[in-house]
Parts: structure tokens; C-alpha cells; sequence
């Protein structure tokens, strides 16, 4: 390769040209060490967003972002690594049911989560509503918690994949979030620093997603799936709906408590379903010889014999936290139908902002969240009510609640017809 120009590389990109792997690592690890700036990352960022990359290049970003930081290492003769990651959603507390339920399936799951994400809830903020729970373990415990309980769920340490913190901070500002190779080195890379056997992603398409438009969503798909069967791991994707939130809670508090409903009181609907999915997806990949009725078995067993909330207990006591202890929510206020109808739709990303208003979100980076507000949904797409109705329990604090109220009312379409649920998994790829 010539001498390495960042200069040159942005107008390679700008220009529509087709990036070595070596000039890609060049400028990853100018960027980590200085001599990259941000505003040559950002100009960058922005010609990947307008001119996107090659299957090669964003397999090539990917390493150079994960190459830029340190990776949990495993004992190779211990059970599977597997985890999950989803593109984010509204009311998506599967992450809370999954470590648990997969490690009562026998596997280990060392699962780096994240913080909310403009509309859509992040798992780390949601466990924090458990007092005491810790997210910031260090990559030692991390290794100790995943070989004597099985599972953990914890934010990112400082010197896992320094480039993507860097990195999705300067694209958080410069409107170069929505890019597919660029969502896709950015997830890819925190996974692979895990050091797994197996990964199922979660790709949600709808209102409350980040891809709004199903062939978005599979692009997306098919992009990380091919990334991380280029790196070595078993990846599958399931694409599902987030065209309204996910079961009937949302916020913090409130989706830790239908999380224990799901995994103690075995209450079913979406949230169970779409856990039993992903699982069942993850295992496949690691039981290859077993036919998936069974591995559907092993999985439903787990819930219902209450194995997978045993796990749940053990990871939250082993983080510092009570899982039995009563959460509070704030106070419930009726969000009533103003007229008698169908559920025509629900604006998810307006729910997402709604509880982003109501203090259980974030509108600047660090900002303290309310753990205590949230969402009971009692509709769903499809549902008739009468006026008068309740459309949702919500819990909320005096000062914005009938601001909240609104907004959640604003968010549900009711009007004459009939419309058709939307299918809660639309589709899958293996790798
Ligand atoms: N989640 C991430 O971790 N990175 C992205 O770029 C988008 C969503």
C-alpha cells in the first residue's frame, strides 16, 4: 500500500472507490491513536453514509474496529458461548428473559449490552431499576460471573472496542448513525470482542425501529449475518415487528417487572414468544444434530419449570442486586380512547419519545433517568375499544404527566375497519 493519507482515503470514499483492508485499519487506528481527527473521522463517515461499502470493506472495518481494543477470552472445553443482540425497540425487554433462559439451556452467555438510544430503551438502564444492580463490571468478573452462574448482562468496559465508542460519538453528531456498514462494524465488533461460538440478532423492522421499512431490515440482516460468519461465528437472524412495543410494558421498572412475569409467573404473549424464537435460534446453531422441535422443548421446559428464573436470581444477586425486591412506579394515571374504534396503529417511536418526556429516557447524554415511570399497554394493533376506554395504565410524576398522557394518546390510531396484526417474526437467515 502507498503511504497511508487519510486525506487520500476520504477522497477515495467521496469518490465512490473501493477501500483496501489495510488503508481501512490505517485509518481505524489513526483515529484510536490521534493522528486521524474527528473531523476527518466524521468526513469519512459521512462518504461511507452516501456511498456505503463493499461485503469486503465492512468485513474489513469490523476487524480494524475490533483489533482496536481487548476481547474476553474463554476456557475452550467449557460449554458454548452464545448471545443475543438486538437493533433496539420499544418495550423489547428480551435481553432480560434470554441470558437466563439460554444459560438454563447450558450454554454461557457473556452478553455487553447498551444504554437507550434516542426513542428506543437500552437493557443496562433497565436492570439498573433492580437497587443495587451493577453494570460495570470489570472484564475479570465478567469472566468469573459467566463460569459460576452461567450468565451476565453488563455495559461495555473503557477498553472493549475503543474505536466504536469514539466512533458512534462522532456519528451520533454528524447525522451517520442510519448507514448499514456502518451499524454493522459498530454492533459486529462489540460481539465478536466476546469471544462467542454463537450469536442470534434481532432485527427489528417498523415504526419503533431503526430500519421503519422491512427491506431495510433485511438488508441489515443479511449484512450482519454475513460479517459474522466471515469472522468465524455461527450468526442467524430473526427480523421481527416493532410496529408497536414489544408485550404490554415500557420503561424501566415496568419492564423488569413483565420480565419476571415472563420468567417466574410463566405469563405468555410476544415477549415469551419471541424469547422462545431467539432461543431456539441460538441453539440451533450449537446442537446442530437436534431437530428444533426438541431444542423448542428443552427451551419451553426451562421457563416452565422455572430454571431460567433461578438463573435470573443468581446473575442479579451475583451483580449486587435483590431480584426479589418490589420495584416502585410512580403514579397510575388512565390513558383513555377519545372515540370508540379499531386500533388502526401504534406509533412506537412516539411511545419511545412519550417515556423519554415522562423522565424514564434520556434528551441529553448522562442524563439521571426516572426508573419509576412507564407504560402498561392495554390494546393492541387490531383491538376494538369504546370511547372511555383505557388504552394504557401509565406512571408518571405530576409535572409532565398530562403532557405524557397526551402523547400516548396522540400515538394509538383508532378509526373505523379492521386491520391485521402485523406477524411478530417476518423472517430469518442463517449464516
Ligand atoms: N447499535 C450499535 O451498537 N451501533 C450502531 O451503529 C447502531 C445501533
Amino acid at each position: 500500500m502507498p503511504a497511508f493519507n487519510p486525506v487520500r482515503t476520504i477522497c477515495r470514499k467521496r469518490d465512490g472507490h473501493v477501500l483496501s483492508d489495510e488503508e481501512i485499519a490505517a485509518l481505524v487506528s489513526g483515529f484510536v491513536e490521534g493522528t486521524v481527527s474527528d473531523a476527518q473521522m466524521a468526513a469519512w463517515a459521512m462518504a461511507v453514509y452516501f456511498r456505503g461499502m463493499t461485503p469486503q470493506e465492512t468485513a474489513a472495518l469490523t476487524q480494524a474496529m475490533l483489533d482496536s481494543g481487548a476481547r474476553l477470552s474463554w476456557t475452550a472445553a467449557d460449554r458454548p458461548l452464545v448471545d443475543k443482540h438486538s437493533t433496539g425497540g420499544i418495550g423489547d425487554k428480551t435481553s432480560l428473559v434470554l441470558a437466563p433462559l439460554l444459560a438454563a439451556c447450558g450454554v454461557r452467555v457473556p452478553m455487553i449490552s447498551g444504554r437507550g438510544l434516542g426513542p428506543t430503551g437500552g437493557t443496562l438502564d433497565k436492570l439498573e431499576a433492580i437497587p443495587g444492580f451493577r453494570t460495570d463490571l470489570s472484564l475479570q468478573e465478567i469472566r468469573r460471573q459467566v463460569r459460576d452462574v452461567g450468565c451476565v448482562i453488563t455495559g461495555a468496559t473503557e477498553d472493549l472496542v475503543p474505536a466504536d465508542r469514539r466512533l458512534y460519538a462522532l456519528r451520533d453528531v454528524t447525522g451517520t448513525v442510519p448507514s448499514i456498514p456502518l451499524i454493522t462494524a459498530s454492533i459486529m465488533s462489540k460481539k465478536l470482542a466476546e469471544g462467542l461460538d454463537a450469536l442470534v440478532l434481532d432485527v427489528k423492522h417498523g415504526t419503533g425501529a431503526f430500519m421503519k421499512r422491512l427491506p431495510d431490515a433485511r438488508k441489515l440482516a443479511e449484512s450482519l449475518v454475513r460479517v459474522g460468519t466471515a469472522c468465524g461465528v455461527r450468526t442467524t437472524a430473526l427480523i421481527t415487528d416493532m410496529n408497536q412495543p414489544l408485550g404490554e410494558m415500557v420503561g424501566n421498572a415496568t419492564e423488569v417487572i413483565e420480565a419476571v412475569e415472563v420468567l417466574r409467573d410463566r405469563k405468555h404473549g410476544p415477549v415469551r414468544t419471541l424469547c422462545e424464537a431467539l432461543a431456539v435460534s441460538a441453539l440451533r446453531r450449537i446442537h446442530r444434530e437436534s431437530p428444533p422441535e426438541e431444542l423448542q422443548a428443552t427451551v419451553c421446559a426451562a421457563l416452565d419449570r422455572g430454571d431460567a428464573y433461578e438463573y435470573f436470581c443468581r446473575m442479579v444477586r451475583a451483580q449486587g442486586g435483590d431480584p426479589t425486591a418490589r420495584l416502585p412506579l410512580a403514579e397510575p394515571r388512565d390513558v383513555n380512547a377519545d372515540r370508540s374504534g379499531c386500533i388502526l396503529g401504534i406509533d412506537a417511536e412516539q411511545i419511545g419519545y412519550a417515556l423519554i418526556e415522562a423522565g424514564g429516557g434520556r434528551k441529553h447524554q448522562g442524563q439521571p433517568i426516572d426508573h419509576a415511570v412507564g407504560f402498561r399497554m392495554h390494546v393492541e394493533i387490531g383491538d376494538t375499544v369504546r370511547a372511555g376506554e383505557p388504552l394504557a395504565t401509565a406512571y408518571l410524576r405530576p409535572p409532565t404527566a398530562d403532557t405524557v398522557i397526551r402523547m400516548v394518546r396522540d400515538a394509538i390510531a383508532i378509526g373505523e375497519g379492521t386491520v391485521f396484526r402485523p406477524p411478530l417474526i417476518a423472517g430469518h437467515f442463517d449464516g
